[in-house]
């Protein structure tokens, strides 16, 4: 842990290393919070939290940490607490894809990626819940995806299912604190430009999309922030991904269903 300086609220972001979290990290310091950021690469956070307090004076506190240990939760809430005080934000950021079939991966991996993806999340939000709403403020927000709303796809099996999981588990969560100063927000961003194509290794396929399918990190953060602050339970990021997204939801389920393993079975093994 290292700590660059003392305290108004607190934004805890995990996953705040690379892509999305770096740049809601950014916005947040913007704004005057304070910061625990989380990720495995201490050096990242060590820099970007020493980067943050110096051009926006607020403090910023990095934790390195891999969530997908089942403990990470509890011992990361500690620590955090215990050097900034109690968390007024939580983003759940932190993720990453397997771009494989189901059998041809280990279990060890897909409980791991279970873990950091689903239960890591519940388990943070379980613990900040009763002091956000002790104190009558708090945000959660988690970044989900488009992937837990469209229909899914060969390839990248849990992923659209843990997606699907924080969507409807943050639509609850919303409406069970309404009224409580505790807002819940799913995102869902689409196609995004950050490190996340190339931890999964499927940045010359993904390359090769155009540019107008594409959001920057610093929209999406831009977006989940606004979102956020207008209490909505779950927002689509981008007007191309709340496009197809209507369109999606025009078709009956078995036919969209239909389309999306035809597409599959033309791309390939990884359906991507
Ligand atoms: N990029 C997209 O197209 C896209 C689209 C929809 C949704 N999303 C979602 O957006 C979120 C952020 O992804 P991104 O696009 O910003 O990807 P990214 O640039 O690869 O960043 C992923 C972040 O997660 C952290 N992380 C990964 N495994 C971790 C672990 N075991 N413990 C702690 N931290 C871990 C990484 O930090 P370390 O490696 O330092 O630990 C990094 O900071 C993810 O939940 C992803 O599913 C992304």
């Amino acid at each position: 842990m290292t700590d660059i300086s003392p305290s108004p609220r607190l934004a805890l972001i995990t996953g705040a290393s690379a892509g999305i979290g770096t740049s809601i990290a950014r916005l947040y310091a913007s704004k005057g919070f304070n910061l625990a950021l989380v990720a495995r690469r201490e050096d990242r956070i060590t820099k970007l939290a020493a980067e943050l307090s110096a051009q926006f004076g607020m403090s910023a506190y990095a934790f390195a940490c891999d969530l997908s240990v089942p403990d990470a939760p509890g011992e990361i809430m500690d620590m955090v607490e215990n050097a900034c005080g109690p968390v007024d934000i939580l983003v759940n950021n932190a993720g990453y894809g397997i771009a494989k079939r189901y059998h041809e991966t280990d279990w060890t991996d897909q409980a791991a990626f279970l873990q950091l993806m689903l239960t890591t999340p519940c388990e943070m939000t379980h613990r900040v819940l009763p002091g956000m709403r002790a104190r009558g403020f708090g945000r959660i927000v988690n970044i989900a995806s488009i992937a837990g709303l469209a229909p899914p796809a060969s390839g990248h099996t849990l992923y659209a299912a843990v997606k699907a999981g924080l969507v409807r588990f943050s639509q609850s969560l919303n409406a069970e604190n309404d009224g409580s100063g505790v807002h819940v927000t799913a995102v869902c961003p689409g196609m995004t430009y950050s490190e996340f194509h190339d931890v999964n290794g499927q940045r010359p396929k993904v390359s090769k999309l155009p540019g107008w399918m594409w959001q920057s990190a610093e929209a999406v953060a831009l977006e989940s922030w606004t979102a956020s602050e207008a209490n909505k339970a779950m927002h689509v990021t981008g007007r191309y991904n709340r496009l197809m997204w209507s369109a999606a939801r025009l078709l009956p389920e078995n036919m969209a269903f239909g389309i999306m393993k035809k597409r599959s079975a033309a791309l390939g093994k990884d359906g991507r």
